[in-house]
Protein backbone atom coordinates (compact mmCIF):
# COMPACT_ATOMS: atom_id res chain seq x y z
CA UNK A 1 0.00 0.00 0.00
CA UNK A 2 1.24 3.41 -1.03
CA UNK A 3 2.08 5.91 1.89
CA UNK A 4 -0.80 7.89 0.90
CA UNK A 5 -3.27 5.38 0.57
CA UNK A 6 -2.02 4.57 4.46
CA UNK A 7 -3.07 7.53 5.61
CA UNK A 8 -6.11 7.69 3.95
CA UNK A 9 -6.39 4.34 5.97
CA UNK A 10 -5.29 5.97 9.42
CA UNK A 11 -7.91 9.08 8.59
CA UNK A 12 -11.12 6.38 8.28
CA UNK A 13 -10.44 5.07 11.64
CA UNK A 14 -9.59 8.46 13.06
CA UNK A 15 -11.14 8.81 16.65
CA UNK A 16 -9.28 12.23 17.39
CA UNK A 17 -12.98 14.38 17.98
CA UNK A 18 -16.53 13.92 18.67
CA UNK A 19 -17.31 14.73 14.42
CA UNK A 20 -16.27 10.45 14.60
CA UNK A 21 -19.27 9.58 16.53
CA UNK A 22 -21.52 11.08 13.84
CA UNK A 23 -20.15 10.43 10.63
CA UNK A 24 -21.27 7.30 8.36
CA UNK A 25 -17.51 7.67 6.65
CA UNK A 26 -14.81 9.89 6.99
CA UNK A 27 -13.81 11.60 3.85
CA UNK A 28 -9.79 11.43 3.58
CA UNK A 29 -9.49 13.12 -0.03
CA UNK A 30 -8.56 11.78 -3.20
CA UNK A 31 -7.31 12.56 -6.32
CA UNK A 32 -3.25 11.84 -8.20
CA UNK A 33 0.01 10.98 -5.76
CA UNK A 34 1.61 13.04 -8.42
CA UNK A 35 -0.80 16.07 -8.49
CA UNK A 36 0.69 19.60 -8.85
CA UNK A 37 -2.47 21.31 -7.65
CA UNK A 38 -4.29 20.78 -4.37
CA UNK A 39 -7.48 22.01 -3.42
CA UNK A 40 -8.80 22.03 -0.25
CA UNK A 41 -12.65 22.29 0.59
CA UNK A 42 -14.07 22.97 4.16
CA UNK A 43 -15.62 19.94 5.60
CA UNK A 44 -17.74 16.71 3.70
CA UNK A 45 -21.39 17.49 3.62
CA UNK A 46 -24.40 14.78 3.07
CA UNK A 47 -22.89 13.51 -0.20
CA UNK A 48 -19.69 12.72 1.16
CA UNK A 49 -20.08 11.58 4.35
CA UNK A 50 -22.26 8.60 2.22
CA UNK A 51 -19.41 8.21 -0.19
CA UNK A 52 -16.68 8.45 1.77
CA UNK A 53 -15.23 10.89 -1.32
CA UNK A 54 -14.70 14.25 -1.31
CA UNK A 55 -16.81 16.95 -3.19
CA UNK A 56 -19.45 14.34 -4.89
CA UNK A 57 -22.62 16.64 -3.98
CA UNK A 58 -23.64 19.38 -6.12
CA UNK A 59 -20.74 21.77 -4.56
CA UNK A 60 -18.06 18.64 -6.53
CA UNK A 61 -20.41 18.80 -9.94
CA UNK A 62 -19.47 22.67 -10.10
CA UNK A 63 -15.94 22.16 -8.78
CA UNK A 64 -15.50 19.43 -11.74
CA UNK A 65 -16.88 21.76 -14.25
CA UNK A 66 -14.04 24.63 -12.76
CA UNK A 67 -11.08 22.11 -13.34
CA UNK A 68 -12.69 21.21 -16.89
CA UNK A 69 -12.41 24.84 -17.50
CA UNK A 70 -8.24 24.57 -17.57
CA UNK A 71 -8.86 20.76 -19.07
CA UNK A 72 -8.36 18.90 -16.06
CA UNK A 73 -9.91 15.89 -14.79
CA UNK A 74 -10.41 15.40 -10.88
CA UNK A 75 -8.43 12.46 -10.70
CA UNK A 76 -5.63 14.78 -12.21
CA UNK A 77 -5.53 16.82 -9.15
CA UNK A 78 -6.04 15.95 -5.40
CA UNK A 79 -8.68 17.03 -3.62
CA UNK A 80 -9.04 17.07 0.45
CA UNK A 81 -10.79 19.04 3.19
CA UNK A 82 -9.71 20.97 6.36
CA UNK A 83 -12.11 18.92 8.05
CA UNK A 84 -12.64 15.15 7.47
CA UNK A 85 -15.96 14.32 8.75
CA UNK A 86 -19.43 16.31 7.94
CA UNK A 87 -20.33 18.23 11.32
CA UNK A 88 -23.69 17.64 11.87
CA UNK A 89 -26.48 19.48 9.88
CA UNK A 90 -23.37 20.83 8.24
CA UNK A 91 -22.81 23.23 10.96
CA UNK A 92 -19.14 25.23 10.48
CA UNK A 93 -16.18 23.49 11.99
CA UNK A 94 -15.44 24.53 15.43
CA UNK A 95 -12.12 25.63 16.10
CA UNK A 96 -11.10 22.34 18.28
CA UNK A 97 -12.05 20.53 15.38
CA UNK A 98 -9.95 22.73 12.83
CA UNK A 99 -7.23 21.72 15.27
CA UNK A 100 -7.56 18.26 15.72
CA UNK A 101 -7.81 17.53 11.78
CA UNK A 102 -4.48 19.35 10.90
CA UNK A 103 -2.24 16.91 11.09
CA UNK A 104 -4.22 14.95 8.52
CA UNK A 105 -3.68 17.79 6.25
CA UNK A 106 -0.18 18.64 6.68
CA UNK A 107 1.04 15.07 6.36
CA UNK A 108 -1.62 14.94 2.64
CA UNK A 109 0.79 18.28 1.91
CA UNK A 110 3.84 16.68 2.48
CA UNK A 111 3.14 13.42 0.72
CA UNK A 112 1.17 14.86 -2.65
CA UNK A 113 3.77 17.96 -2.31
CA UNK A 114 1.79 20.02 -4.73
CA UNK A 115 3.03 23.00 -6.55
CA UNK A 116 0.14 24.86 -5.98
CA UNK A 117 -2.37 24.82 -2.84
CA UNK A 118 -5.59 26.19 -3.73
CA UNK A 119 -8.10 27.31 -0.81
CA UNK A 120 -11.68 26.56 -1.70
CA UNK A 121 -13.60 28.94 1.17
CA UNK A 122 -13.11 30.67 4.20
CA UNK A 123 -12.15 28.12 6.75
CA UNK A 124 -9.63 26.67 4.09
CA UNK A 125 -7.94 30.06 3.37
CA UNK A 126 -8.08 30.88 7.06
CA UNK A 127 -5.05 27.84 7.69
CA UNK A 128 -3.06 29.42 4.82
CA UNK A 129 -3.46 33.27 4.88
CA UNK A 130 -4.69 34.05 8.62
CA UNK A 131 -6.65 37.22 9.23
CA UNK A 132 -7.49 37.66 5.96
CA UNK A 133 -10.69 38.31 4.13
CA UNK A 134 -12.09 36.05 1.27
CA UNK A 135 -13.69 38.77 -0.46
CA UNK A 136 -10.31 40.69 -0.66
CA UNK A 137 -7.67 37.99 -1.26
CA UNK A 138 -9.72 35.54 -3.37
CA UNK A 139 -7.73 35.50 -7.01
CA UNK A 140 -4.23 36.34 -5.58
CA UNK A 141 -1.71 34.30 -4.66
CA UNK A 142 1.29 34.06 -2.58
CA UNK A 143 4.61 32.19 -2.85
CA UNK A 144 6.54 30.45 -0.20
CA UNK A 145 9.00 28.29 -0.34
CA UNK A 146 8.97 27.22 -3.73
CA UNK A 147 4.90 26.83 -3.16
CA UNK A 148 1.81 28.88 -4.77
CA UNK A 149 -0.94 29.47 -2.30
CA UNK A 150 -3.98 30.86 -3.91
CA UNK A 151 -7.83 31.94 -2.53
CA UNK A 152 -11.01 30.82 -4.20
CA UNK A 153 -14.74 31.29 -3.09
CA UNK A 154 -15.96 27.93 -2.27
CA UNK A 155 -17.90 26.19 -5.23
CA UNK A 156 -20.62 26.07 -3.22
CA UNK A 157 -20.79 30.04 -2.51
CA UNK A 158 -21.37 30.02 -6.24
CA UNK A 159 -24.80 27.60 -6.05
CA UNK A 160 -25.95 30.13 -3.66
CA UNK A 161 -25.13 33.39 -5.00
CA UNK A 162 -25.43 33.03 -8.56
CA UNK A 163 -23.26 36.55 -8.91
CA UNK A 164 -19.97 34.47 -7.96
CA UNK A 165 -20.05 32.38 -10.49
CA UNK A 166 -18.41 34.10 -13.01
CA UNK A 167 -15.79 35.32 -11.14
CA UNK A 168 -14.91 31.74 -9.54
CA UNK A 169 -15.04 30.83 -13.28
CA UNK A 170 -12.29 33.85 -13.42
CA UNK A 171 -10.05 32.92 -10.63
CA UNK A 172 -10.24 29.09 -11.88
CA UNK A 173 -8.81 30.58 -15.20
CA UNK A 174 -5.29 31.95 -13.40
CA UNK A 175 -4.34 28.64 -12.33
CA UNK A 176 -2.54 27.41 -15.48
CA UNK A 177 -0.51 30.71 -15.54
CA UNK A 178 0.50 30.22 -11.58
CA UNK A 179 1.51 26.80 -12.59
CA UNK A 180 3.81 28.02 -15.40
CA UNK A 181 5.36 30.47 -13.05
CA UNK A 182 6.15 27.56 -10.30
CA UNK A 183 7.59 25.82 -12.64
CA UNK A 184 9.86 28.12 -14.03
CA UNK A 185 10.68 29.26 -10.97
CA UNK A 186 14.63 28.71 -10.14
CA UNK A 187 15.68 25.60 -8.23
CA UNK A 188 16.97 28.08 -5.26
CA UNK A 189 13.82 29.99 -5.39
CA UNK A 190 12.14 26.73 -4.66
CA UNK A 191 14.30 25.84 -1.40
CA UNK A 192 12.60 26.15 1.42
CA UNK A 193 13.90 29.57 3.39
CA UNK A 194 15.17 27.75 6.32
CA UNK A 195 17.77 25.56 3.98
CA UNK A 196 19.32 28.75 2.17
CA UNK A 197 19.82 29.95 5.37
CA UNK A 198 21.57 26.80 6.20
CA UNK A 199 23.97 26.85 3.00
CA UNK A 200 25.54 29.82 4.50
CA UNK A 201 25.82 28.55 8.28
CA UNK A 202 23.34 30.63 9.65
N1 LIG B 1 -17.85 21.03 0.48
C1 LIG B 1 -16.59 20.87 0.94
O1 LIG B 1 -15.99 21.80 1.44
N2 LIG B 1 -16.04 19.70 0.84
C2 LIG B 1 -16.64 18.66 0.29
O2 LIG B 1 -16.03 17.62 0.22
C3 LIG B 1 -17.94 18.85 -0.20
C4 LIG B 1 -18.53 20.03 -0.10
Amino acid sequence: MSALNELHEEIRHCQKCELARYRNRAVPGEGAEDAEIMFIGEAPGQHEDQQGRPFVGPAGKFLEELLGLINLKRQQVYIANVIKCRPQGNRDPLLQEVIACRPWLERQIELISPQIIVTLGRYSMALFFPQKSIGKIHGTAEKRDGVIYYAMYHPAAALHQYSLKETIKADMLKIPQLLAQVKNMPEAEKEPEIKQLNMFGV
